[in-house]
């Protein structure tokens, strides 16, 4: 007994420390221990409370990540709707605005405050005797989606207020991805060859929206408030007063507000924050003007959509000059020329550029982008700025022309267009570049994870001809290695080890490894999931690829399109040749006509793959589609399926469930 006590103490203490921990790193942005030291304190939490876990509550620190991923998002009512904010990019409707308000209120004196106007998404969180509730999004500002599952997984977001909290009180913030968190999240996926994300809020929005809280906490999201919604058992006269209240309670408020009481002073202020948001640690796109006294703003009410005590002033995204140094073209993966202009460095948005896309040859022409063009170049939180105008007046008449060039840059064969698109393409299956990207992108981290096969091998054996197609990797010999430089006994047999040890890499990493376009590694795991085996994969029609989840038309034509092309048959010939894992299993060979003529529609999750059933049932005779209507003969159901069941109910098509499905194409025909 005397145990379970200390223990309960000892969690306890723990617990708060840790809270505290969080508030520091938070709120102050001043740690007062190591990355290190506070996991240690949270792995002698976590290790008390599995040995203890009648003293888990809900609000420890190691519950932040509970439940399973949900099915869908339910909705709350918000207490007071959360409205949106009337906005402008012009100082002078701003001075208008405040002037508005001092002729509304002749006989008050009206300090504003102005605080930063975080580009992320809206939040509302709700306390109950200080411990959260629930968490909604802005949905239609009357009601939203219940993300409190995956609000509890931000460490920002306290589970429990700091003491005196109030009854009730509904409180107003900003989920947003840190400006950090948003460029390592990059980089990674860069390392993948995953598609990057645009832009923070973009990806803190598409986070939110997540089922399942576990991934949520991968993201690493921040939140910040800004204001009250209801609050019960307590009365707030200002908004400063409410500011005060967000932290004392222990929630991440603005470091820095501006308060002003004239036109001037309130223009003073926003050009204030316009030249030190670059330096808060998450994007902003303006400044909210408010006004402070609670009852002022009763007294000038609301219109349909936003309050008129408040204004939203919007920073015109930043750009800067600079000079076009040269254009280089880029040869990509699938073949695609990309004009990339080289910039003399230049300060924009708090970052140095020094590289912008100019998309392709068609953008340069209608802009009429030269080389040593002094150009006016925008970031507005996207990954790579963008040219968006040639300053002509600035032409000294050395400017250079620049013509998209015939032919590869690389292998010199000529390029190819399409008609209606405007990308040209390098359409040699052996330019040096692209099977040189091609190679690296296959034995990546995030694919094949071959050790030893980094940039600078894999761009000696391009260059030396040794690699002319992915599939020759496996080809490689102890011989033709020597060839290489810096290439000792050891580095060659390692490198040797890891190309025969990729052979065994699961079926996802393959078809992630071929650099299907829009085939991502979640899609690759979808689409092996679902088919099985890469024979299967390659044989798929468009409307079996659209049956695969999260699978469009965009992606299906894509994967299609690839299989359908000569060369990659034969690059998949080759690698089956090689014996790399391409998913075969046991899946009966045999074929039969006991389902000669029948048509079926598959739903629910079943005990093999999905694309292995379908192949089973067109291998008996049978016809397999997405569409269940009164021509369907069977609806074969698997676990948890959706409203297709009722559909066939209705219809009167006949329903079979795995195991008798497997009597039927066993049993004797
Ligand atoms: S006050 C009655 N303050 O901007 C509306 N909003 O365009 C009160 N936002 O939905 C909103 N930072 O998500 C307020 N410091 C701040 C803000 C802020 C960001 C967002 C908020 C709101 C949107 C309105």
């Amino acid at each position: 007994m005397e145990k379970l006590h200390d223990a309960e103490r000892r969690i306890e203490d723990l617990r708060r420390e840790i809270a505290e921990h969080d508030r520091k790193y938070y709120l102050e942005a001043a740690p007062s221990i190591t990355d290190q030291e506070y996991d240690a304190l949270y792995r002698e939490l976590g290790e008390l409370e599995s040995k203890y876990p009648q003293l888990i509550t809900p609000e420890s620190p190691t519950q932040r990540v509970s439940g399973s991923p949900l099915d869908v998002f339910h909705q709350i009512s918000h207490r007071t709707p959360m409205l949106s904010l009337d906005n402008t990019y012009s100082k002078e409707e701003l001075a208008e605005f405040f002037r508005r308000l001092q002729r509304l209120l002749p006989k008050s004196v009206i300090d504003a405050v102005i605080e930063p106007k975080v580009d992320g998404v809206a939040l509302s969180v709700f306390y109950r005797r200080g411990f959260l509730e629930y968490a909604a999004t802005r949905g239609n500002g009357v009601a939203g989606d219940d993300v409190t599952q995956n609000i509890r997984t931000i460490r920002a977001v306290p589970l429990r207020l700091q003491d005196p909290a109030p009854e009730e009180v509904e409180i107003r913030g900003e989920v947003f991805l840190p400006k950090k968190a948003f460029a390592a999240l990059n980089a990674e996926r860069k390392q993948a060859g995953e598609p990057l994300f645009a832009n923070p809020r973009n990806t803190a929005a598409g986070s939110l929206k997540q089922l399942d809280p576990a991934l949520v906490r991968k993201r690493h999201l921040s939140a910040i408030f800004y204001g009250l919604g209801h609050i019960l058992g307590q009365e707030v006269a200002t908004h400063r007063e409410s500011l005060q209240h967000l932290k004392h309670w222990g929630l991440p408020t603005h470091s820095r507000v501006w308060v002003a009481r004239s036109v001037e002073e309130v223009v003073q202020a926003v050009e204030d924050l316009g030249r030190v948001r670059h330096d808060f640690p998450f994007e902003t796109d303006g400044a909210v003007v408010k006004v402070d006294r609670h009852d002022l703003r009763e007294d000038l009410g609301y219109t349909s959509k936003a309050p008129r005590w408040a204004i939203a002033f919007k920073y015109e995204p930043e750009r800067a000059e600079t000079r076009i140094l040269l254009i280089e073209v880029q040869v990509g993966r699938s073949g695609k020329l990309t004009p990339v202009a080289n910039l003399e460095p230049v300060l924009v948005s708090g970052t140095t550029v020094s590289r912008a896309t100019l998309h392709n040859g068609e953008e340069i022409k209608r802009k009429d982008v030269r080389v040593g063009d002094v150009v006016r170049i925008e970031k507005a939180g996207e990954i790579i700025p963008a040219v968006v105008e040639v300053l002509k007046d600035r032409r000294t008449g050395v400017e250079e022309i620049f013509e998209m060039p015939t032919h590869c840059p690389s292998c010199g064969q000529a390029v190819v267009g399409v008609q209606g698109q405007v990308d040209v393409r390098c359409v040699n299956p052996e330019c040096p570049e692209q099977v040189r990207r091609r190679l690296e992108h296959f034995a990546h981290k995030g694919a094949l994870d071959i050790e030893g096969l980094g940039e600078v091998v894999v761009g000696q054996l391009v260059q030396k001809g040794l690699v002319r197609r992915i599939d020759q990797i496996y080809e490689l010999s102890e011989g033709k290695l020597a060839q290489l430089e810096r290439m000792g006994r050891k580095s060659i047999s390692n490198l040797l080890n890891g190309i025969e040890a990729s052979k065994r890499q699961p079926l996802w990493r393959l078809i992630f490894g071929l650099g299907i376009l829009h085939v991502g590694s979640t899609a690759a795991r979808e689409l092996a999931n679902f088919f099985g085996t890469m024979d299967a994969l390659a044989n798929a029609s468009l409307e079996q690829l659209c049956r695969v989840p999260n699978t469009g038309e965009v992606v299906a034509s894509s994967i299609s399109d690839w299989f359908q092309n000569e060369n990659n048959r034969s690059l998949i010939a080759g690698l089956k040749r090689h014996d790399l894992n391409f998913g075969e299993s046991d899946a009966s060979e045999t074929s039969s006509n006991k389902l000669q003529g029948t048509a079926w529609v598959i739903t629910g999750t079943l005990g093999k793959p999905r694309g292995e059933i379908e192949q089973i049932i067109r291998r008996n005779g049978g016809r397999v589609s997405g569409n269940l209507s009164r021509k369907t003969d069977y609806l074969l159901v698997g676990n948890e399926a959706g409203s297709k069941l009722e559909k066939a109910n209705k219809l009167g098509v006949k329903i079979i469930d795995e195991m008798n499905f497997w009597k039927m194409i066993e049993g004797k025909s």
